[in-house]
């Protein structure tokens, strides 16, 4: 009798959420998820971190909601309407040491979470958050082994700063790596202009890269990263393009491809020193990107347009368009891509139909819509304020098999 009883009260305890944790559409839980997809609910009146995991073949599934110990905040947008960070990046996954990490745009703070191996669908806070070194973190970048993590922030203290990773303490400060970028900006910033949106590593990790929107005259402003971590005190900038947004290293090549929603996307060529624009006809606003290593080409996400265009760079670096893929009124925003064992998966955050959708890459010029999954619904009945202008970033998993 005692021993029944105190069954169910452990039972009661193990099946209760956590405080900060909010269980999402229960009766579709994968069984056996290989990986996740992460993003967050910016709200400002609490920034949530929204997982889903991803089946072996490619399907989502809403798992949990986990606080992110801040809030959400918006820019100052001349038509409010979504993409209130500006950015790409305010959510980031390392799959090296297997944690995400993610910006609290409205408390100046950067927060990371261990991701649990046997499902990725479950995440748990890595210490406290920490101060992002300046006014509404936008993006941030995490090194190949996963030992640093930047971060770009966009408001009236804008710049860098720099933290190493500890699985047991979180993200601690790196000395020497608080620099400016000297915008003259406020908190909120108003934009999409003058605004950074995307803070990467050089292949090399030996410099950082912020992509700066500045019409006429958008610029690249780089670091040196020295040996310990530290920025060098100054940065030059690389001029090109109106509005640089999102930023991929070119691989193999000593170059970046930068999505420009001005006119479709910037090639930096740091070989040439020079940038050469190609417009992509009929754009609307071509903001974020991925890399496919299945495809080998480049997936460009416009969200005024509502269309990925599959974009090819041959060896001298010009592009070909392969094929554009129309989502209808999903308007897509954060995206990241997974490869899984048979096929890769594109996911988009499509705020504005508080949805998610997700491509099935196939080959090349073959990409097809795969699921579309549906957030207000879920969100609702897990008690989650979530709001389609507020949502924003997109970060995968994949577990090593
Ligand atoms: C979002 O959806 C609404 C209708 O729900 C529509 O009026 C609006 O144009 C869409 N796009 C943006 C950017 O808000
Ligand atoms: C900064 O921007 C404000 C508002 O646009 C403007 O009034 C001010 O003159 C600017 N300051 C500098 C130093 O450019
Ligand atoms: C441009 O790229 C295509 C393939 O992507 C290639 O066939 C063509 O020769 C390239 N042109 C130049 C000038 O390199």
């Amino acid at each position: 009798m005692i021993s029944a009883i105190l069954l169910i009260l452990a039972s009661t305890v193990l099946s209760t959420p956590a405080p900060g944790r909010k269980t999402m559409a229960p009766s579709a839980h994968h069984s056996n998820p290989v990986g996740a997809a992460y993003f967050m609910t910016n709200d400002p009146s609490g920034n949530y971190i929204v997982s889903a995991t991803i089946a072996g073949d490619g399907n989502l599934a809403l798992y949990e909601a986990i606080y992110a110990g801040g809030v959400g905040a918006s820019g100052v947008m001349a038509n409010p309407g979504i993409d209130p960070l500006f950015s790409q990046g305010s959510v980031k996954v390392s799959e090296s040491r297997g944690f995400v990490a993610a910006v609290n745009a409205g408390s100046n703070s950067v927060a990371v979470f261990r991701i649990d191996h046997a499902n990725p669908g479950r995440l748990s806070m890595i210490g406290s958050p920490v101060s992002s070194g300046g006014d509404f973190p936008q993006s941030l970048a995490i090194n190949k082994e996963g030992s640093r993590v930047c971060v770009v922030n966009g408001g009236k203290t804008n710049g860098v700063s720099c933290f190493k990773y500890d699985d047991k303490k979180g993200l601690i400060p790196l000395k020497n790596t608080i620099r400016s970028l000297g915008l003259n900006q406020t908190t909120p910033p108003s934009g999409p202009a003058n605004t950074p949106s995307h803070v990467i590593f050089s292949p090399n990790e030996q410099q950082l890269i912020v992509s700066v929107k500045m019409p006429p005259s958008g610029f690249l402003a780089m670091w040196d990263i020295s040996s310990d971590g530290a920025l060098s005190t100054k940065s030059h900038s690389f001029v090109g393009g109106a509005l640089p947004f999102s930023l991929l290293n070119v691989p193999g090549k000593d170059a970046i491809i930068a999505t420009d929603p001005s006119v479709g996307y910037q090639i930096f060529d740091f070989k040439s020193k020079s940038v050469s624009a190609t417009a992509i006809p009929g754009q609307g606003a071509i903001c974020w990107s991925v890399f496919s290593q299945k495809t080998d080409n480049f997936y460009l996400v416009d969200v005024g347009a509502s269309i990925i265009s599959e974009v090819h760079l041959g060896r001298s670096l010009n592009g070909t368009i392969v094929k554009q893929y129309s989502l209808g009124v999903d308007q897509p925003l954060d995206t990241d891509i997974a490869a899984l064992q048979h096929n890769e998966y594109i996911y988009s955050l499509a705020a504005n139909v508080t949805g998610i959708t997700a491509l099935a890459v196939n080959g090349q010029g073959r990409a097809q819509i795969h699921q579309r999954l549906e957030l207000a619904g879920p969100a609702k009945e897990a008690g989650l304020p979530l709001h389609r202008g507020n949502l924003q970033g997109m970060a995968t998993y994949v577990r090593k098999w």
